[in-house]
């Protein structure tokens, strides 16, 4: 039978393009979604691929979850922990829920879905996680003191994972996209998203497809010499 993978937020924007990647791959594909449903029916029903909603920042919710899909599905080859929010403002205006909310939802989530996972990529001897960060988790960026920290920390989760679990045949890499065409970057305000992109020496938002790309690279069976490495794929930014 084929390989089985998890990946969060995986019935849209990078983490429907990863979706489709890892399906075209021949892994069966399980994505999570936290509350869109109808994005969810209709992902599932152009390309097939199944869904399961649960709230990644929930340690319990994880646990369910993982164990749900390992009764159903078998045990998880990969973990593509993709799904993230960001609750921009300036640390003068930031309240203390856009912190925590971000920090549980981006990094807790690593945690409770990761150890979850582990049990049974240690039995197969084989694993891959795949961790999404961002530039601004690399370079910081204003407005995103909460996200930015949480996608620093992921780097320094998965470079510590990847020690614990590289005799076992498991992977742990990060890839650091810069910014995507999607819903999460479009809502930046529009000037100044117009001078984001004035700083991206390629000169265009990237796309999904590129980052799927990237994750297709990290998952395949010959990349199994890469480990704790970060990818960075932001056209030139940083
Ligand atoms: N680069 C250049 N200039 C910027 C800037 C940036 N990144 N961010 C803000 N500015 C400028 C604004 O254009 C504005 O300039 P003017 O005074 O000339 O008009 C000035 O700084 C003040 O900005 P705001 O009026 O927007 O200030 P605010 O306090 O209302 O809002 C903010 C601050 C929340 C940070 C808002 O500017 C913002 O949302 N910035 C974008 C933050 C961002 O990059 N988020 C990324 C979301 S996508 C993502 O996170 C995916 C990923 O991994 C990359």
């Amino acid at each position: 039978m084929s390989q089985l993978a998890l990946v969060t937020g995986g019935t849209r924007g990078i983490g429907a393009a990863i979706s489709r990647e890892l399906t075209h791959k021949g892994y069966r594909v399980i994505a999570s979604y936290a509350s869109n449903k109808e994005a969810a029916r209709l992902f599932s029903a152009e390309t097939g691929i199944q869904t399961i909603a649960f709230d990644i920042a929930d340690e319990n919710a994880c646990k369910t979850a993982i164990n749900y899909i390992e009764t159903e599905h078998g045990s998880i080859s990969m973990l593509v922990h993709n799904a993230g929010i960001t609750a921009d403002s300036t640390l003068e205006k930031m309240a203390s829920d856009q912190w925590h909310r971000v920090i549980r939802t981006n990094l807790n989530s690593c945690f409770y879905l990761t150890q979850a996972v582990l049990d049974g990529m240690r039995a197969q001897n084989f694993g891959r996680l795949i961790y999404l960060s961002s530039v601004n988790g690399l370079k910081g960026q204003r407005g995103q003191c909460n996200y930015a920290a949480a996608k620093a920390a992921i780097i320094g989760f998965a470079k510590s994972i990847a020690l614990e679990v590289a005799n076992k045949g498991i992977t742990a890499n990060v890839i650091a996209p810069g910014y995507i065409d999607t819903e999460m970057v479009r809502a930046v305000p529009k000037p100044v998203l117009e001078k984001i992109i004035g700083t991206i020496p390629v000169g265009r938002l990237g796309t999904a497809e590129e980052i799927a790309h990237c994750v297709s690279f990290l998952a395949d069976k010959h990349a199994g010499f890469i480990t704790g490495s970060t990818l960075s794929a932001n056209g030139g930014m940083y």
